[in-house]
């Protein structure tokens, strides 16, 4: 006979199980505040706590997903698309990432064109390659970012979207990019990997065309060591945006339901930002404000101190209350005298660099991608480029850009830092005035 089972009103086998404490506990925590370089006391002090109260401590759910608790992730989506003015915020492991799936979210595919600048780091590029699309190298002029009379003439019946970066900080020319994305009906996306914060025309970089694209990894002004955000006005984008962002559904309302629109759901992939990067994102997205405020005092007080000889200008600004204010260009007459300055200026202790060198290599200049220069492919399949009939190839060569190397190899770029006192900046511009003058 046995005893009666609990579906027949038995008493349970199991009567309760756990709850256990998470598998990630105290171990992990005392790594993570390795990273922060505590003093030897205070991180005793915390190590003698933590452990005596480890029986007490639940550990942390560190999938942003079907979280028991409220996800830092969600809070941080949340908070940042209101820093940015987004209707829609959607969080990624990656500014790489975000892109790939903005395009995806545009509709980017094989056989299709998405023009870039000559002047980005090599991601923006290769994330049109990733998605099987043909990157168009377009020209920027002297405000560093995407010259708009080059774009227009590169548009062709294949052109779904243009993608304009924000280089250093510095606003793209966003009303004439605009208006050449709505004629033409494509998209604009923007990579605001180097410009969170920055504005154009009052508004935040990331709100003003189709979908935004922004990094958080280590060496961007806010970041969470790696992450990303994407933001756009359409509900539709986003949902798509999703969708590539997270082949495995967790993000839908009912997981396995059927479409709720035709293109809701395909083969994406997992670019899931995880509660340990969204809380770290969280936290430098609420002291934002203040981050971006110093950066831009320390702008200001560095370039309102120049005394620029005849021949030596600043780079020209698309909005001049615009920049997000990490980084400030100086243009010299030519190659030479930048080499020389960028020298004596890092000799001064000023935070100088030259960007463009032909025998240095850089990634942020389109004639150094070697990867699609010789149109490189991951698999025999030959993709993006045998995507596009022979005639639609392109034809990339390494001076096709003459704008993006006069300017770049004339630049030199002074770094700001958002903790730079008056006496810092003044420092750094008397350093800068007394290179140049003796020009
Ligand atoms: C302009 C630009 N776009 C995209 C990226 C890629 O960002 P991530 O490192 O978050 O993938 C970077 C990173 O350096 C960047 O500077």
């Amino acid at each position: 006979m046995g005893k009666p089972l609990a579906l027949e009103g038995g008493v349970k086998a199991v009567k309760q199980l756990g709850p256990y404490p998470s598998s990630i506990h105290v171990d992990e925590l005392l790594e993570l505040i390795d990273l922060w370089e505590l003093p030897a006391a205070t991180r005793k002090t915390l190590t003698t706590a933590l452990r005596k109260s480890a029986r007490a401590i639940r550990g942390p759910h560190l999938f942003r997903y079907y979280n028991p608790r409220p996800s830092k992730v969600d809070a941080a989506e949340k908070a940042f698309g209101a820093f940015i003015g987004s209707p829609h915020c959607l969080a990624v492991n990656s500014c790489t990432s975000a892109l790939i799936a903005a395009m995806r979210a545009v509709g980017v595919g094989m056989g299709d064109e998405v023009i870039v600048p000559a002047y980005t780091f090599f991601a923006t590029a290769a994330a049109v390659g990733a998605c099987n699309a043909i990157p168009v190298i377009a020209d920027v002029d002297d405000t560093l970012t995407l010259d708009p009379k080059d774009v227009a003439r590169l548009i062709t019946p294949r052109t779904k979207a243009i993608t304009v970066v924000h280089m250093l900080g510095f606003p793209a020319q966003m009303a004439e990019l605009k208006a050449l994305a709505d004629k033409h009906k494509i998209a604009l996306i923007e990579d605001v990997a180097q410009a969170a914060g920055g504005t154009y025309r009052g508004k935040k970089l990331g709100s003003l065309g189709t979908i935004g694209c922004f990094s958080f990894d280590y060496y961007k002004v806010l970041n969470s060591g790696e992450g990303g955000f994407i933001t756009t006005p359409d509900e539709w984008l986003y949902t798509r945006a999703q969708s590539w962002h997270d082949c495995a559904a967790c993000w839908r309302p009912n997981r396995y339901a059927s479409e709720r629109g035709k293109g809701e759901l395909f083969c994406g992939e997992n670019y899931r930002m995880s509660e340990l990067q969204g809380a770290v994102a969280l936290a430098q997205i609420r002291k934002a404000d203040k981050i971006i405020a110093g950066y831009r005092a320390a702008f200001k007080r560095i370039r309102d101190a120049l005394v620029l000889p005849a021949g030596v200008k600043l780079q020209r600004l698309a909005d001049p209350d615009g920049a997000v204010g990490s980084n400030l260009v100086i243009f010299m007459p030519d190659v030479e005298q930048t080499k020389w300055a960028c020298k004596a200026m890092q000799a001064e202790g000023v935070p100088a660099g030259g960007i463009y060198d032909n025998n240095i290599k850089n990634w942020h200049i389109y004639s150094h991608w070697d990867h699609i220069m010789e149109q490189k492919s991951v698999a025999p399949d030959g993709l993006p480029w045998s995507g596009v009939k022979p005639a639609n190839r392109p034809a990339y060569k390494k001076d096709m850009c003459p704008q993006a190397l006069n300017y770049l190899g004339r630049s030199i770029v002074i770094r700001t830092h958002t903790h730079y006192t008056a006496a810092d900046c003044r420092a750094i511009a008397n350093g800068i005035n007394k290179v140049l003058a003796k020009k």
